[in-house]
């Protein structure tokens, strides 16, 4: 393969007229890089959180258009309630207004909003904003937008197993059945098709606990792009990197 795709500045190439083109299904994203992207500016850190809503906004408008099936966003980790009391407030306050303000929006672009993680650890007003977004969008038929909130992938994989287990211990499932398809089908993405790519913003080369099962065989694309900086066209460029990979999923 040639990394030319990578460097070269090809105009975007994902446009409604491409849709059936779109090499890929379901592609999710660790939108990472707000506080640098603040901190370079010398803006206060906030700022950076605000910004990286626009560039989200932006996408899935892109994405939508390009007929992408599933968006999935990593919003907030399980681990992320170690920073201060009032960052994360900041972010459930920002989290609140977006989705009162979008709301309409995607449903008119027919977006299907889910949010996956330990919702029921999030504050009420919040909690029942998801409710009702959830409720409002599921029939849409257009992206389905996964939002990782209060997401960490080995406890969604630890409930998954005590689910199990209790399905086993009441008789409804064998241990035998215990297949990875089995498994999947009790993760929070149960239904769902594997991301076929990770783009991680920011430039760390880690998963920090997102999608560590879904992502087995996910392309890993990491830019050093922050979040708030990043842009359509450089989603367009991940997809053409993309194009570019030679997946063996373990064969020849
Ligand atoms: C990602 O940006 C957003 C969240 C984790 C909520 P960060 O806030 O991690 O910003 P950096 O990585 O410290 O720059
Ligand atoms: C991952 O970013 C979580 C989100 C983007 C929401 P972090 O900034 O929390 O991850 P680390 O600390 O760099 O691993
Ligand atoms: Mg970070």
């Amino acid at each position: 393969m040639t990394n030319s795709s990578l460097t070269s500045k090809q105009p975007s190439n994902l446009g409604e007229q491409d849709k059936k083109k779109l090499p890929l299904k379901h592609v999710a994203i660790i939108m990472d890089g707000n506080r640098r992207w603040a901190d370079a500016k010398k803006l206060p850190r906030f700022v950076g959180h605000r910004e990286g809503v626009n560039s989200l906004k932006r996408l899935v408008q892109h994405v939508g258009a390009a007929g992408l099936k599933y968006l999935t966003v990593y919003a907030f980790s399980s681990e992320n309630w170690q920073r201060s009391r009032e960052e994360v407030q900041y972010l459930f306050d920002l989290f609140s207004k977006v989705l009162a303000e979008e709301l309409s929006e995607l449903c008119e672009n027919k977006v299907k909003l889910t949010f996956i993680g330990q919702l029921d650890k999030i504050p009420t007003d919040l909690y029942n904003s998801l409710q009702k977004a959830m409720q409002v969008t599921r029939d849409n038929r257009g992206l389905n937008l996964q939002v990782a909130l209060n997401y960490g992938s080995r406890l969604e994989i630890t409930e998954a197993v005590k689910r199990i287990a209790v399905a086993v211990r009441s008789g409804h499932i064998s241990p035998d059945e215990i297949d990875d398809r089995l498994i999947e089908s009790y993760l929070y993405t149960g239904g769902m098709p594997d991301p076929e790519m990770i783009i991680r913003t920011g430039g760390e080369m880690r998963l920090s606990n997102y999608l560590l099962w879904q992502a087995a065989y996910a392309e890993l694309y990491v830019t050093d792009v922050l979040w708030p900086d990043f842009t359509p066209e450089h989603f367009d460029e991940a997809v053409r990197e993309f194009v570019q990979r030679e997946r063996r999923y373990g064969g020849d």
